[in-house]
């Protein structure tokens, strides 16, 4: 049933060579493998200046009879998800393709009985159990659109999202473990329905026990729904275009973008890229260690794994809990084969000492990945020598929530790696560079701006609600191209570095953050005044938080300030936009017209104020020597 994988060097550069000269046929051969109710009348249209994209017009399907209901045969007893749980007291759960896939019937009859309907949008706000997948796959069988809001998010963050989307249920659970505490979801729910009133109806996970309210005709308890409702559910027929999720990510300005995916693109695309990047083999045991919340998780532990019928470890925890042996216990315990992380968790384990890795036996490893942020040389080589035993390939995968799937990076042992490069654009995949004058750079040893110049089917399809957005932050920039706000070198061989964004977004730990968000957090502090995020390079974090901070009047004890500002931030937006470091000014860098020069204080925050470059267009450049004074 699924297609050969690209197995070495020359049938990439042929594979590649092809989907460039007939992409509609070389998609059409990978959407062929799939399980259509209507095959598709016309393989692509696209039009990048509206922006509009559409991959397999006409064709219908469900996603989730193509992760599930076509294994059954073959595979109904393998395990689907293996899960493990961030108690090492409790056990661990699996979940057969044909358990995962009657426990996925079974709650798209609860989500029915709750009143969801094809086309609603429905939240989910959960810890990292196999509920979430079967809420997550439940929606997509009956054709509801899933919005799942990573739960380290505050009740703002929901609220907001939540409001964005016009959502009608929130699904959740009382509280979610994570390391040696607990994440009281529910409360943290109940603040952020205070201001939701498109949200009827709550559907409530039991997961820590934590005493929690329920609001009668609001709140009902999973478990007592999965009771009362039929084992068997025919899934929803939806068109290829139609909407399968949205995810917020940050942007320039303050307000998140509901990037929008449609399903037939991204199920054939999510595919395609899982099995060839980490050259999967039937039988393999995958572990993807990001959380669902991210896009890393909806394509690699999700719908990557579950459309190619691998078995994907879902792990609750976090790497350090009970100790920084975490990681490769679990990966000696379940025999991993593919292991797949992000380089900050890479760059902290290393920092924590042999003692945690030496003690396990890591032989089943055969593919490494990485991904989020971009991988130093240092972190490669310790993944490489002491995880890998230098006998695992390492892919350095570049994508984004907007790319939908891995768009750049090495196929496993299959085209060359080199550190810290992502490498090879994949087969379909047009990617290249714009020079300051938007000129496209030909050839090799030039860097520019990352841009593709032609639709793949994984793309997204628009911010929810606000496709003039979508149009502006990405097609705008340089015209007929995709911009992705990140630059980028390419090397004498072709080869794709990625040397950061371009824009006002941050990658700390490789999670996006917008400078906007952060700032107009620290700005309802009552005695801030004005705020300027920038990054600074941090030895684990890749990037760190470095926030300049005017107040109205003079701070008493500026530590307590510090942590009463933080403190904030959590509050409106989550502890991950927490600043790392606070410098109290007088006055920020401005050029005539208003405008912030974040340039200045990059490298101010770098500790790179000696090459401060052309200051001259300053309103007033004696503030630039205030700050270089009082600099952390
Ligand atoms: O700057 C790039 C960085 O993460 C951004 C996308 O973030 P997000 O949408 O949250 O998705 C993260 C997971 C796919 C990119 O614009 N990034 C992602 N992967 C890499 C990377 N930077 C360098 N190397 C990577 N492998």
């Amino acid at each position: 049933m699924q297609e050969k994988k690209i197995k070495d060097f020359n049938s990439y550069k042929k594979e590649y060579e092809r989907s460039v000269k007939f992409p509609e046929k070389f998609w059409e051969e990978k959407a062929n493998n799939f399980l259509w109710k209507k095959k598709w009348d016309k393989v692509l249209s696209w039009d990048f200046t509206k922006p509009d994209v559409k991959w397999f017009i006409g064709g219908q399907l469900n996603i989730t009879e193509n992760c599930l209901d076509r294994h059954l045969e073959k595979r109904g007893s393998q395990i689907a998800i293996k899960w493990i749980s961030n108690n090492t007291d409790e056990p661990n759960r699996d979940l057969s393709y044909s358990q995962l896939h009657k426990e996925v019937c079974k709650f798209s009859n609860v989500l029915k009985k709750n009143g969801a309907k094809k086309g609603d949008r429905i939240c989910l706000y959960m810890p990292m159990v196999p509920e979430l997948a079967i809420a997550v796959l439940a929606c997509a069988r009956i054709g509801a659109i899933h919005s799942v809001v990573f739960a380290g998010f505050s009740a703002k963050s929901l609220s907001d999202r939540i409001n964005d989307a016009n959502c009608n249920i929130l699904i959740t659970a009382d509280g979610a473990f994570r390391g040696d505490k607990i994440t009281p979801l529910k409360h943290i729910s109940d603040e952020a329905m205070q201001n939701t009133p498109s949200i009827d109806k709550c559907i409530v996970l039991k997961s820590t026990n934590s005493d929690i309210n329920i609001k009668s005709g609001r709140d009902v308890w999973w478990k007592d729904e999965m009771e009362k409702v039929d084992k068997n559910c025919t899934a929803e027929t939806m068109d290829s275009e139609d909407p399968l999720f949205i995810l917020y990510t940050s942007g320039s300005t303050g307000k998140p973008k509901g990037i929008v995916h449609s399903i037939a693109g991204y199920m054939v695309y999510t595919e395609f890229s899982f099995r060839n990047v980490f050259q999967y083999n039937e039988g393999d045991v995958y572990w993807c260690t990001a959380d669902i919340g991210w896009i890393t998780g909806h394509s690699y532990i999700v719908y990557g794994p579950l459309l190619s019928g691998a078995t994907t470890i879902m792990f609750e925890g976090v790497p350090t809990y009970p100790d920084a042996g975490r990681f490769w216990k679990i990966v000696e315990e379940n025999k991993v084969n593919i292991f797949y992380t992000a380089p900050t968790a890479i760059r902290s384990l290393e920092a924590k000492g042999m003692e945690f890795v030496t003690p396990y036996d890591l032989s089943s490893l055969k593919v490494l990945g990485t991904v989020g942020e971009p991988i130093n040389e240092d972190a490669w080589h310790w993944y490489d020598k002491e995880i890998g035993n230098e006998n695992c390939p390492i892919v350095d995968t570049w994508w984004q929530t907007e790319t939908g799937g891995i768009m750049i990076s090495n196929l496993a042992g299959v085209t060359p790696s080199k550190p810290s490069f992502a490498t090879l654009p994949l087969p379909g995949i047009q990617a290249c560079l714009i020079d300051e004058n938007g000129k496209e750079l030909e050839g090799n040893s030039v860097e520019g701006k990352l841009c593709i110049e032609f639709p793949w089917p994984s793309m997204a399809r628009t911010i929810y609600g606000d496709h003039n957005r979508f149009r502006e932050t990405y097609f705008s920039a340089f015209k007929n191209k995709y911009f992705t706000g990140d630059g980028a070198l390419r090397d004498e061989n072709g080869m794709y570095k990625i040397t950061g964004r371009v824009d006002d977004v941050l990658i700390v730990s490789g999670h996006n953050l917008g400078t906007a968000e952060i700032e107009s957090a620290m700005d309802e502090y009552e005695n801030v005044c004005e705020t300027a995020i920038v990054s600074f390079p941090h030895a684990i974090k890749g990037n760190g938080v470095y926030a300049f901070v005017i107040c109205h009047e003079e701070a008493g004890n500026p530590d307590v300030l510090r942590k009463e500002i933080n403190d904030l931030v959590t509050k409106i937006v989550g502890p991950i936009a927490k600043a790392d470091k606070i410098q109290f000014v007088s006055g920020l860098p401005k050029t005539r017209s208003g405008k912030i020069m974040r340039r200045i204080l990059r490298k101010i925050a770098s500790g790179d104020s000696e090459n401060l470059g052309d200051t001259s267009t300053l309103l007033d450049p004696s503030v630039v020597e205030e700050i270089k004074l009082g600099s952390l």
